[in-house]
């Protein structure tokens, strides 16, 4: 989710008023994708990176970040929306650990749309902190070697398929340390589009051109009309 600050800018107004009206763009597409049936959303809301922000800025996003924890887990649930919250936890507040802890559990036995917002998350930290649980888990593995399916138990996704699509708005084409591991196959989907300004009409146009993209997983075009598995 890219390009707040610009779309107040560009109004201006000061960069909070992009991340509040940023939240109603959350809800639009939440909704949106609940009711297209998409299994998985995942929304990179707080990377690793964005605490060097001017105090006063990573303030206000803390303060969203609880306010919207607090009032929207009850809608969530409703809808049958299971929340996850993935990334470091060890630098946010007291309060809003626990409101994780609360929002996930309260939302843990719902089986429609799983929303995981990444918050203090790094696509680098994800791969470093699964391969020190799993050698915490599995010593013998420092000497025996591991491969990729032992590692993936531990990576912060690893109750999600991996992503078909990944979308960035805000006109910068690069993944900044989102799901590294997981994007390697994902189709990526840039658009110039504020996220504020980013809605449904928008999102449908980013799975129409998904829908075009032929995903070859290495093989050849030909293997895959001859059905080869
Ligand atoms: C994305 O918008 C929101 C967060 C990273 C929290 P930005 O705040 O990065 O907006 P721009 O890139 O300055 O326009
Ligand atoms: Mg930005």
């Amino acid at each position: 989710m890219d390009g707040n600050g610009r779309w107040a800018k560009k109004r201006f107004l000061p960069r909070i008023a992009g991340h509040k009206q940023g939240v109603e763009t959350v809800r639009e597409v939440v909704k949106a994708c609940s009711e297209l049936g998409v299994g998985y959303l995942t929304l990179f809301a707080f990377s690793s990176e964005n605490w060097r922000r001017p105090q006063e800025e990573v303030s206000f996003l803390m303060g969203l970040f609880l306010g919207a924890l607090e009032r929207e887990v009850e809608k969530l649930d409703r809808n049958g929306i299971r929340l996850r919250i993935i990334g470091r936890r060890d630098r946010f507040a007291g309060e809003i650990v626990q409101m994780i802890e609360r929002a996930e559990a309260r939302t843990a036995h719902n089986t429609g749309l799983t929303l995981t917002v990444a918050a203090d998350y790094g696509g680098r930290w994800d791969i470093m902190h699964a391969t020190q649980s799993l050698l915490k888990a599995r010593p013998e593995l420092v000497h025996a070697g591991f491969d990729e399916a032992d590692l993936e138990p531990f990576l912060a996704m690893a109750y999600a398929p991996e992503p078909d699509l990944f979308i960035r708005t805000g006109g910068e084409a690069r993944v900044s340390n989102f799901l590294l591991w997981q994007l390697a196959y994902t189709e990526l989907y840039f658009t110039d589009a504020f996220w504020p300004d980013f809605n449904r009409t928008a999102l449908e146009a980013a799975i129409a051109s998904y829908q075009q993209r032929e995903r070859r997983y290495g093989r050849t075009s030909e293997q895959l009309i001859a059905g080869g598995a």
